[in-house]
């Protein structure tokens, strides 16, 4: 069933533990993540960045894939489908007209003031249709669709001001974690992940979790994280696969063998990342 985010994070908060959002980028890996979480009986999160969104076609697109997989998979599980890093009012507006049930805005790019105004002005839309908003502060660097060279970490005071001025669902503090491969050792500010969570009352979210270690996923579930994006694990998992397939396979063209020759390793790596997120 396709839902916002809202229960399936205010449960995760009061259970302790965190959904996993994974990043989908074709109708292949999108069918993979709904068939595995459905195995695991779980609530999962389908995050679908703009450049995402362009390549599959268009909002409408992406929601029709989801949409028709829950039907014709027969997935009974909670399914959210958001949008990653929406970066406009009307990129926003298309995936809840689309019929997307979560989005976030990105604003984190602008000074405070105008992020609280962007923000609040995508939250009363989306709130309108019944669809979650996530938001960000501070600065998460690297290779998504969105990037920044410098990263900043979110202070208490901004992520309070961003939180109480706009009534966001959700909030993604950059608290030191980048998208992509990490250049040396992850180092999350969990001082401050603890403070916001005493702080605000609302599910913390954690990007770029590609590369954080087990005990560090784990940690930050105990300091507030409700919910942690994964999405170039898969995409290097999954490349792995095709490219060992094809090098033993070298005559083989057709693109159903050849694209589906990554499925077992995205698997795997959903498996994995629901059972340390499951926290038990
Ligand atoms: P990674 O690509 O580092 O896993 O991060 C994904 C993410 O945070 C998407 O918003």
């Amino acid at each position: 069933m396709l839902v916002n985010a809202e229960k399936m994070l205010k449960d995760a908060k009061k259970g302790k533990y965190a959904v996993a959002q994974f990043n989908i980028n074709n109708l292949e890996w999108t069918k993979y993540i709904l068939e595995e979480a459905q195995e695991l009986e779980t609530d999962i999160i389908l995050g679908v960045s703009e450049g995402a969104i362009k390549y599959m076609g268009g909002y409408n697109v992406v929601f029709s894939i989801v949409d028709s997989l829950v039907k014709d998979l027969g997935i009974n599980i909670n399914v959210c489908l958001h949008l990653d890093h929406g970066s406009t009012f009307e990129s926003c507006k298309k995936a809840v007209d689309a019929g997307f049930t979560s989005i976030m805005i990105d604003a984190s790019k602008y000074p405070i003031e105008d992020n609280i105004k962007l923000t609040k002005e995508v939250v009363d839309y989306a709130h309108s249709k019944g669809v979650t908003v996530e938001a960000e502060i501070g600065r998460i660097s690297g290779t998504e669709d969105n990037l920044y060279d410098e990263k900043y970490n979110a202070s208490l005071e901004e992520c309070i001001l961003l939180v109480t001025k706009t009534g966001i669902d959700f909030l993604a503090p950059a608290l030191g974690s980048v998208h992509g491969l990490y250049n040396g050792e992850p180092n999350l500010d969990f001082s401050t992940m603890k403070q916001l969570n005493q702080k605000l009352n609302i599910p913390l979210v954690l990007h770029g979790g590609t590369g954080i270690c087990e005990s560090d996923l784990k940690k930050a579930i105990t300091c507030g994280i409700c919910k942690i994006n994964f999405n170039t694990e898969l995409q290097i998992a999954w490349t792995k696969g095709i490219k060992d397939f094809m090098n033993s396979n070298e005559n083989i063209y057709d693109p159903r063998k050849i694209i589906s020759s990554g499925e077992k390793n995205i698997k795997q790596i959903v498996r994995e990342k629901i059972r340390i997120l499951s926290n038990k």
